[in-house]
């Protein structure tokens, strides 16, 4: 794959999980990392390996559920590396898990305020810079449950699944411009994302995967990166799964 050189990257939740893996993964193929975090400490941490293995990237604070929080993430990345090319908008919450019948409106309204708004938030200011300079490519991360249900997750559900949509929109919208949306939808990935689920819910994970285990957040690392690049270049409006065969049955 083609090196990242001269490029500049934004990673929204690149303190933990898949968004570390793909932070690690653009440091090394030469890009400037923008590695965004509502943990700044580690955002930080991973900027500091990024740096070590001789890369070069910085850490900001970024809510992804306030808008002027993306604004000035894109403001950062313009006045630390002077533009921005490639975004990432990866940071997320597994939500409540409880039946739409009990559910909280509360945690509704947080979930979505994160996993959907958030990534509206993000691209609208990503999109907006690169349409300046007319080139571009964005990864939003959805998730297997973009398309399909899964019941007691009503509002990361529902989220997902706009994310999808919203995707497809920006990249009618932008294409013209030269730049790319994509968005990725990952099969259960070992990341502390799934600390807070339930044990019962756990031990039947596996057994939906028909690759016969979950992922881990650099085989999605993976996927993202080739979609940021420019042997993805024919690719945008698309939703592709890294999930062990999840949606296959
Ligand atoms: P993770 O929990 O390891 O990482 C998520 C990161 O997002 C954390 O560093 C967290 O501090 C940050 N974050 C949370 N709320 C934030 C906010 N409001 N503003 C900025 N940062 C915030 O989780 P993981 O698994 O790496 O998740 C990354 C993305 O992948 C999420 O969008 C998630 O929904 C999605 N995903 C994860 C799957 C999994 O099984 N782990 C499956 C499918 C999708």
């Amino acid at each position: 794959m083609s090196s990242f050189a001269g490029k500049v990257a934004l990673v929204t939740g690149g303190a933990s999980g898949i968004g570390a893996a793909v932070s690690r993964e653009l440091g090394a193929k030469g890009a400037c990392v923008v590695v965004t975090d509502i943990n700044l400490d580690g955002a930080q941490g991973v900027v500091d390996e990024i740096i070590a293995a001789g890369g070069t990237a910085a850490a900001l604070r970024q809510d992804i559920a306030v808008e002027a929080d993306s604004k000035a993430a894109v403001e950062f990345a313009v006045a630390t590396y002077g533009q921005l090319d490639l975004a990432v908008n990866n940071a997320g919450i597994g939500g409540g898990i409880a039946p739409i019948a009990q559910a909280s409106t509360d945690d509704w309204r947080r979930t979505i305020d994160i996993n959907l708004n958030g990534v509206f938030y993000g691209l609208r200011y990503q999109l907006e810079h690169m349409m300046t300079r007319g080139s571009g490519s964005v990864v939003n991360v959805s998730s297997i449950l973009g398309t399909n249900g899964q019941a007691n997750s009503a509002a990361y559900v529902s989220a997902k699944h706009a994310v999808v949509g919203l995707t497809k929109t920006a990249a009618l919208e932008v294409s013209p411009h030269g730049i790319r949306v994509n968005a990725v939808g990952p099969g259960y990935i070992n990341t502390p994302l799934l600390e807070n689920a339930p044990q019962e819910m756990l031990d039947g994970l596996v057994g939906l995967h028909p690759a016969g285990r979950l992922g881990n957040a650099e085989e999605v690392a993976a996927i993202i990166v080739f979609l940021l690049s420019d042997e993805a270049s024919f690719v945008t409006g698309s939703y592709h799964l890294v999930d062990g065969g999840y949606s296959a049955r």
